[in-house]
This record gives C-alpha cells, structure tokens and sequence, in this order.
C-alpha cells in the first residue's frame, strides 16, 4: 500500500487511468455543458472519479477492500456522457432526465470508447434508487455514492476533500505504526 495520498498523486492516478478519455475530443464536448451550479459537466465527471478513488482509498485503509481503480475512475468519468444540456426544456424532451440520462451516456459511450462490465454498470446504474436496477459491483456502488456527494458539493459550493485525503493519511500512518492512538487520539510516534 502507498503511505501518503495527496490531491497530486490523485490527480495522476486519474490522468494515467483515464487519459485517453479525458484528452479526448468526444468526452471534451462535457466541457460545452453545465451540470450543477457553474460546475461543467466534463468538471462533474472529474470531480466524481476524485472522490470515487478516494473512498476507494479509504475502504481499502480502513477494511483491507481492494477495488478495481481502473474501472472505477473510466466509468466515473463517463457516467454522465449523455451530451445535451438537460436545462433546456427542447420541448419537454429532457423532462426525465433524471431517469433517462444514464441510458443515453451509456449509448454514446458505448459508441466512442471501449468498456468493460463494471465501467458499463458504473453509468448505467449511477441514478439508483431513481432508477431501480441496483448497482452489480463495488466500484458502480462507490460512483453512484460520490456522484450524489458531488451533487451536493457542486450545489453548495463545498470541498471537503482535502479533508476525507487528510483522514485517509492519518488511518494509514496508523495503520504502519508512523504513529499511535493513545486515549482515541493519534499522535505522533516518539520512537525511533
Ligand atoms: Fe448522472
Ligand atoms: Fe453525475
């Protein structure tokens, strides 16, 4: 297990994970539409791959749970690649966006990328409980959670990251012994 987790090694994981993704023409047509707030889609995506990796992160600190990274950040940044602006009312056409968009990311991604089962359930299932099929993996339960999260975030105008990434460094200097918990508290280790 790596010892520190910090915003630049997530942001490389993402960049090395998903790149040909992220440089890509089609998945930058996210950049032309808004999602939540002033927040771009092609920014949700990203945003939603951060938090899916760090709650990776920190079941696989706390509870020894290995997640398949690779699918987990592809299908979070394809999970909302539906390519239309769904504030627009074109006549009455996006009304059930809500329920209907993941069905349209999935197509055009299907379309422009190759996936595999996991990334293909990550954007189908991301809008459960509004739509009713549950998520079949691990990794499509984790985006659906941090894409709600986002949501939130994005609409709110918070960040906690730094934050959850702080948490994350602290249970694994815990966890090699960097240092102790006396009284509930962690301090940090006097010896050598
Ligand atoms: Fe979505
Ligand atoms: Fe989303």
């Amino acid at each position: 297990m790596e010892k520190m987790v910090s915003e630049y090694k997530i942001a490389k994981e993402i960049f090395s994970l998903g790149k040909d993704i992220l440089l890509s023409e089609e998945a930058g047509r996210m950049k032309k539409f808004t999602q939540h707030g002033t927040t771009t889609v092609f920014e949700h995506c990203v945003s939603v791959a951060k938090y899916s990796l760090i709650f990776a992160m920190n079941l696989e600190t706390l509870f020894g749970i290995k997640l398949d990274r690779r699918s987990l950040v592809r299908g979070a940044l394809l999970h909302d690649y539906f390519l239309y602006d769904w504030h627009e009312k074109d006549n009455g056409a996006h009304r059930l966006h809500g329920f209907t968009h993941p069905g349209r990311a999935f197509e055009n991604a299907a379309r422009d990328f190759d996936m595999n089962d996991k990334e293909r359930d990550v954007i189908r299932k991301h809008m459960f409980p509004l739509t009713p099929v549950p998520p079949r993996f691990l990794e499509s339960a984790l985006v659906c959670i941090a894409d709600k999260w986002c949501a939130l975030c994005e609409t709110f105008k918070v960040d906690i990251s730094s934050y959850i990434i702080y948490r994350v460094n602290m249970y694994r200097a815990l966890a090699s012994g960097d240092i102790k918990a006396i009284k509930g508290q962690a301090v940090a280790s006097v010896e050598a």
